[in-house]
This record gives C-alpha cells, sequence and structure tokens, in this order.
C-alpha cells in the first residue's frame, strides 16, 4: 500500500513543481514582451538602467515592474531555478518507479526490437538520457552558434529518430514517457549548465562594470527559446499514459511526432501573439498535425469474422486466468496491489463495456497483459478476439 501512496504523492509532487517550472517560464516569456519605453519628456521620471516598465493588477493593487540592467546587486534577487530541478527529480523518480520496478516488465513488451533482458532496457532508459543530452549539448555548441538552422534541422532529425527508436524497442507506455523524459533532461542541463552559469557571468562581468560576453548571452538565449518551443510536446507526454489509443497504437511513433508539431505550432502562437505578430501561419502545421493524429487512429471497419461462435463463459474464462491476477478488486500480482488504472473485470458487464479497449490492448497491439506475465496464448487472443467481434455476447 505503501508504494501506491508514494506514487500518488509523487505525481502530485511533480505535477505541482511543472505547473511553477512552466508558469513561470511561460510567465516571463510574457512579461519579456510587455513593457513600454518609459515616458519620456517635460516632468517625466528620468531612471538610471531602466530599459521599460509595465503594470499589473492583482489583488485589488498595481504591481509595477521594470525591466533593469544589472548595475548594482539587489538585496533579494530571486533566481527561478527550484521548480525545475524539483521538477525533473520528482519526473526520475517516477520513472524509476514505474518502469524501473517490478522486474522491467512495463519496459518489456511486443515491440519490433524486442529486447533481451530486462537490463538491456534499463540500460536503454538511462543511457538514452545521457545519451540524448551529450549529444544536443555538443550539436548545439559547435554547429548551434554558427549554423542555427543546420543545428535546428539535425535536432529535429534526431528528435524523430528517437522517437521511432523508442516506440520500437519499448512498450508504447514507455515509449511516450521515454521521449518526454528524454526532452525534460535536455531542458533541465539548459536550465542548470548552461543558462543559469552564463547569466550568473554575464551579471558579474555587468556589476564590475566590464562588458558581457555577449556571444555567450545569446547562446543561452537560443537554449531558452528551445526550453519554450517543446514544453507542450512535454506536457503532451506527460498525460499521455491515460489515452493509449495513441501510445498503443501500430503508428504510435507518427502519432507522436504528430503531437510534437502540434505542440511547438501552438506554443509559436502563443508566444507571437504575445508579440502583438500573431503569426497566422502556425495554425497550418497545427492543424495538419491534429488532422493527420485523427487520421492515423480513426478505426478500422470491423473485420470479417470467420470461425465458430465463443459463449461469453469461455471469454470469460480466458480473461480469468490471464487478467484477473491485475484486474480485479484484489490483484494477487506481487507489484500491482489495487487494478490498473482502475480498471476490474468481475462482472459481464464490465467486460463487455471495455470490450473494444480488450480487444485493441490484448488482441491487436498485445500490449496486455502485461509483459505477458500470465503467459497468454496467441490462441487466447484469437478466442477472445472472435467473442468481441461476434458482438461481445453476454449469453
Ligand atoms: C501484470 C499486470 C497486468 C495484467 C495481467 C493485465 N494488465 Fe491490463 N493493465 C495493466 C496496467 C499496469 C495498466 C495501466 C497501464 C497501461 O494502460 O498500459 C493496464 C491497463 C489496462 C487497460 C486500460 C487502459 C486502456 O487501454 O483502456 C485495459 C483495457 C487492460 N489493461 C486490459 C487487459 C486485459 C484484457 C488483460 C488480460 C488479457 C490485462 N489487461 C492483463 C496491467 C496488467
Amino acid at each position: 500500500m505503501l508504494d501506491e501512496w508514494l506514487s500518488y504523492g509523487l505525481r502530485l509532487f511533480h505535477l505541482i513543481a511543472g505547473i511553477m517550472w512552466i508558469g513561470t517560464s511561460f510567465y516571463f516569456v510574457w512579461l519579456d514582451f510587455s513593457f513600454e519605453p518609459l515616458p519620456q519628456g517635460e516632468g517625466a521620471e528620468k531612471k538610471e538602467g531602466v530599459e521599460g516598465e509595465t503594470y499589473m493588477v492583482h489583488g485589488g493593487f498595481f504591481y509595477r515592474v521594470e525591466k533593469q540592467k544589472p548595475t548594482k546587486l539587489p538585496p533579494n534577487l530571486h533566481w527561478f531555478k527550484y521548480e525545475a530541478l524539483l521538477t525533473y527529480v520528482s519526473g526520475f523518480l517516477l520513472l524509476l518507479l514505474v518502469y524501473w520496478t517490478g522486474g522491467g516488465m512495463a519496459l518489456m513488451g511486443p515491440t519490433r526490437i524486442p529486447l533481451s533482458h530486462p537490463h538491456v532496457a534499463y540500460a536503454i532508459s538511462l543511457g538514452s538520457l545521457i545519451g540524448a543530452w551529450v549529444i544536443y549539448d555538443l550539436l548545439w555548441k559547435f554547429v548551434g552558434k554558427a549554423q542555427p538552422t543546420i543545428a535546428l534541422v539535425i535536432s529535429l532529425a534526431l528528435l524523430v529518430g528517437a522517437i521511432f527508436g523508442y516506440c520500437s524497442v519499448f512498450p508504447g507506455r514507455a515509449a511516450f514517457i521515454h521521449t518526454g523524459a528524454m526532452i525534460g533532461t535536455i531542458m533541465i542541463c539548459n536550465v542548470w549548465m548552461r543558462i543559469l552559469p552564463a547569466q550568473r557571468r554575464m551579471i558579474a562581468k555587468r556589476l564590475a562594470g566590464e562588458e558581457p560576453d555577449w556571444a555567450e548571452g545569446a547562446a543561452a538565449k537560443q537554449r531558452s527559446l528551445h526550453n519554450s518551443y517543446v514544453t507542450i510536446p512535454v506536457l503532451f507526454t506527460m498525460i499521455s499514459n491515460h489515452f493509449s489509443f495513441a501510445f498503443d497504437h501500430r503508428l504510435n511513433w507518427a502519432i507522436l511526432c504528430g503531437l510534437t508539431v502540434i505542440g511547438a505550432s501552438v506554443r509559436h502562437l502563443m508566444i507571437t501573439i504575445e508579440r502583438k505578430q500573431t503569426a497566422w501561419w502556425a495554425f497550418a502545421p497545427a492543424s495538419l498535425g491534429f488532422a493527420m493524429v485523427v487520421f492515423v487512429t480513426w478505426p478500422a471497419p470491423p473485420p470479417e469474422v470467420t470461425g465458430p461462435p465463443v459463449s461469453f463463459a469461455e471469454a470469460n474464462q480466458i480473461i480469468m486466468d490471464r487478467c484477473w491476477q491485475c484486474h480485479s478488486s484484489h490483484p494477487t500480482d506481487d507489484v500491482f496491489h489495487s487494478p490498473p488504472n482502475g480498471v476490474v473485470f468481475e462482472t459481464p458487464t464490465a467486460i463487455a463495456s471495455y470490450a473494444p479497449r480488450i480487444r485493441f490492448r490484448a488482441c491487436e497491439s498485445r500490449s496486455m497483459p502485461l509483459g505477458n506475465r500470465t503467459n497468454m496464448t496467441d490462441e487466447e487472443r484469437d478466442t477472445l478476439q472472435r467473442w468481441i467481434d461476434q458482438g461481445a455476447r453476454l449469453d
């Protein structure tokens, strides 16, 4: 029971930290575009180093924010950095808790390239997160500064490759989350290893009365722009767990690419609206991406059913043998002590109402039983599918 509360609590923590990180990050992008130059002329207040100001309202008060060049260190300067760190740490712990426990069964499944051993899965899981950062960082350090377009094209190609790779070795659920974790790793390293140190050095130079290294500032800005554009794609992966029609689809990698295009386009729209230069064209990739994912996931017409009729009793027996270990009110599985996703197959009506999902997970994508822990046979899958295709009748 304790592990389940840990999982619940950790998820909540991750969610709150993530809201704070993304909230402050979206807020600063907006804030940066909202400054007005100080009023000029007769009687206007003169302020040294102030580039602009903006007013906000909250709780019946006006808040005035000035954008200043650093001239002296304020006594209570606030750095927004722990939101990002806490989001990442809690996310990483969740990844370990959900995917590394239970003998790695959530990482193993019927994939294009099935893995031979859980240790291989753990190595890919951890190695890909570290590897992605190293490759991304080197790319933007050596190519991105002078040739940002080339670096961007390479980055996008690598991202598609990583998504396809994850979807080839991991079951869809793990593949989607790992894509999010990979981008999240790049984001947190960008913040802590590139953006914050660059800001620190630039401020120190200024306070010492020297000229800051503008190239370094530009590189940090580049990283921060990347982080901004991938926020919505990462959010898509974070909630993808609930949508098996997407992550468990045969073309799940194409769906995730489509979602990434939608997310980045929407973010571009948000940013350009805040800049008061709305990029209307961004509706095009967003709508195309949406049309693509809907088209890909549109259910196929019901197949021709061949073979003798299957009775409910037969189907029910298969479900009792192969699914109850997890999907019953008191699971006997040693990892799942409560029914996953609250899905329980104990009554005929419950089974019938889940029939399309059962067909999809156990007969089509074959991602259930998880890791085929209950040794379901192909014959049983066919029988179950026949029962569903014949109308999932309860008599
Ligand atoms: C070893 C444990 C385990 C066994 C056995 C198992 N499942 Fe699951 N099932 C899970 C977990 C974990 C989830 C939630 C994660 C996910 O959706 O991948 C889940 C979720 C589901 C869902 C809800 C998500 C959706 O796609 O709508 C369905 C339906 C499902 N399983 C069907 C089955 C069927 C049918 C069987 C038996 C043939 C089965 N499961 C056997 C662990 C198991």
